[in-house]
């Protein structure tokens, strides 16, 4: 089974609607001509609707950095697959660690989330990754396989094979110190043999992503793991040419 890698930038909090725009209007050209890799970036809330406009008909899909699980309702300052859905936003990242860590986001909403987004044809990238105390004492895999456990529990194999997920060791993001490519290789095997033990046929066509410092200078070497699919791009994100090397990466 041959899996079109994916390459996301997840800006996080930074990038108003004019930086968002100059790096649209630098990015689109570097990537005009890169065939067999797709393309997306995370963006905030609020260059969502000029993203969308500014990348229509380009190879670049715009995707939140989060959904709320609910369809309406009162839950102050969160936003809805139907928002999300009215600007025509591709998708959204969920349990993202940063949300997780400081934003209390649980595996059980991260379950309802992945409902949601699926329920309105939304692409999901569910991030799941553990911390250094975790992967010290021995417990990376028990963590990876709690947190995909639940939240794919309530999906059917045919909602399975249409997520996205990212393996992001917390210790990786934004300290410059990346898994070493046997790590991230066998981290992103263990999270896909997960996904088998639902659905094995669904497995097989879920990219799973590797997240955490990755760089243009990297990227090849990851990109080139069996179960390793893409890469979720945080710090690297910003830049369009460094993008642009991680993506050119992808299909090298
Ligand atoms: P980083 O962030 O690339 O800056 O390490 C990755 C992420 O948090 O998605």
């Amino acid at each position: 089974m041959s899996r079109i890698p994916l390459i996301a930038g997840n800006w996080k909090m930074h990038k108003t609607v004019e930086d968002a725009e100059d790096f649209v209007a630098a990015f689109l050209p570097l990537v005009q001509g890169l065939e067999g890799v797709e393309l997306a970036l995370c963006a905030p809330f609020t260059a969502l609707g000029p993203l969308v406009d500014s990348t229509r008909g380009s190879k670049l899909q715009i995707l939140a950095q989060n959904v709320h699980q609910a369809g309406s309702g009162a839950f102050t300052g969160e936003i809805s697959a139907v928002m999300l859905l009215d600007l025509d936003v591709h998708g959204s990242v969920i349990g993202h660690s940063e949300r997780r860590q400081f934003f209390g986001e649980t595996d059980e909403a991260l379950a309802e989330k992945l409902v949601t987004l699926l329920q309105s044809d939304l692409l999901p990238i569910l991030c799941v990754g553990e911390s250094d105390e975790q992967r010290e004492a021995g417990e990376t895999e028990a963590v990876l396989q709690r947190q995909v456990d639940a939240a794919i529990a309530p999906l059917t194999g045919e909602q399975l094979a249409k997520i996205v997920v990212a393996y992001e060791p917390i210790w990786a993001i934004g300290t410059g110190k990346v898994a070493t490519t046997e790590q991230a290789q066998e981290a992103c095997a263990f999270v896909r043999s997960r996904l088998a033990a639902k659905d094995a046929g669904a497995a097989e066509q879920v990219r799973v992503l590797y997240g955490g410092s990755v760089k243009p200078s990297n990227a090849g070497e990851l990109l080139a793991q069996p179960d390793i699919d893409g890469a979720l791009v945080g710090g690297a994100s910003l830049e369009p040419t460094d993008l642009h090397g991680i993506a050119a990466a992808a299909v090298a």
